[in-house]
């Protein structure tokens, strides 16, 4: 039988929605204004890309399912997180994210900065429960939640969130913005196809695979995402279109033109592809969904 990439979709989506709604069970001491501004956010409806890919890798190497659901999970609440902040004024100021009202138009400023904090701490608490996962797994779950802090702290996803702001109205430079992409949106999407690798505990040729793989499918990720902000309307996207240029930001489309961009998009898909050999059948998701984030159109 053939592979059907939306019949997989909608599978593992209903099952990082029924993770997320899992997490977000029980209030417990949480604040009320902040509990919600924290669901405001996950539950809007995002594409779910980064856990799909890590329940993609998981399955590649062979990790049980709700232990991939746990590091998917941790992922989009650091996602949402990022997204919040990113679109707060002192940031990119935008007003629409995932088709509704960004947290802080909603929430106010405060509420904002706080939730994204909330969600943050709370991938944290969730991904380093080592009780929670299989015992033959336990052993590397600090080595996973280590390595999730690097790819979304300084070294990685923080890092890059400094170098774009920096940048803007800067002269484009493809190395900087190859820098500034590769940690602001690629660090967090190597973490979703290598954390599954790390915490089943395989050899080092899978993970490398999957290091390559994440790499080129981060990077491609996020010059279509530059691509769309010129190419697409608002409406479509669920987010501002044609923010980049009014706020002078360092992209792709703006250092090489939109040709060489997508250009680039089909090479680091075509990477992304070959390093799914070793996996045989077992890569087909994977490559499916790398096929389909270059072609999306939102
Ligand atoms: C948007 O990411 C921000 C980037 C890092 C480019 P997504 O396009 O994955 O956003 P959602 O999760 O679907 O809203
Ligand atoms: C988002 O980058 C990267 C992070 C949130 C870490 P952008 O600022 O380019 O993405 P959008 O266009 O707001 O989604
Ligand atoms: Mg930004
Ligand atoms: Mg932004």
């Amino acid at each position: 039988m053939s592979f059907s990439l939306s019949k997989y979709l909608n599978n593992k989506r209903a099952k990082i929605e029924n993770g997320l709604k899992t997490v977000f069970k029980n209030p417990g001491d949480c604040p009320k204004t902040l509990w919600d501004s924290m669901k405001y956010s996950i539950f809007a409806g995002g594409k779910r890309l980064r856990p799909v890919l890590c329940l993609a890798a998981g399955e590649a190497v062979g990790l049980s399912e709700t232990a991939a659901l746990r590091i998917a999970c941790s992922l989009e609440l650091i996602h949402t997180y990022s997204l919040i902040h990113d679109d707060l004024p002192a940031l990119d100021n935008d007003d629409y994210r995932r088709g509704r009202k960004t947290n802080h138009k909603v929430y106010g400023e405060a509420m904002a900065i706080l939730a994204g904090d909330g969600l943050l701490t709370l991938a944290f608490q969730w991904i380093s429960d080592a009780e929670s996962y299989p015992a033959s797994f336990r052993k590397n779950v600090a080595q996973v939640a280590h390595e999730l802090a690097w790819n979304a702290g300084y070294p990685g996803m923080v890092g890059g969130q400094v170098d774009d702001v920096l940048s803007e109205r800067k002269r484009p430079v493809l190395s900087k913005v190859y820098s500034i992409h590769r940690r602001k949106t690629g660090a967090l999407l190597l973490a979703s196809t290598r954390l599954p690798a790390l915490l089943a505990g395989v050899s080092n040729v899978k993970v490398k695979a999957l290091t390559d793989y994440g790499k080129a499918a981060g990077l491609a990720f996020q010059i279509v995402d530059d691509i769309l902000n010129e190419t697409a309307d608002s409406k479509q996207l669920g987010k501002s279109a044609g923010s980049d240029r009014a706020r002078g930001k360092m992209t792709y489309p703006a250092a090489i033109g939109l040709a060489a961009s997508k250009k680039e998009v089909k090479e680091l898909t075509g990477q992304a592809v070959r390093a799914l050999t070793i996996f045989g059948a077992k890569g087909e998701p994977l490559k499916a969904l790398v096929l389909h984030m270059a072609e999306r159109t939102y």
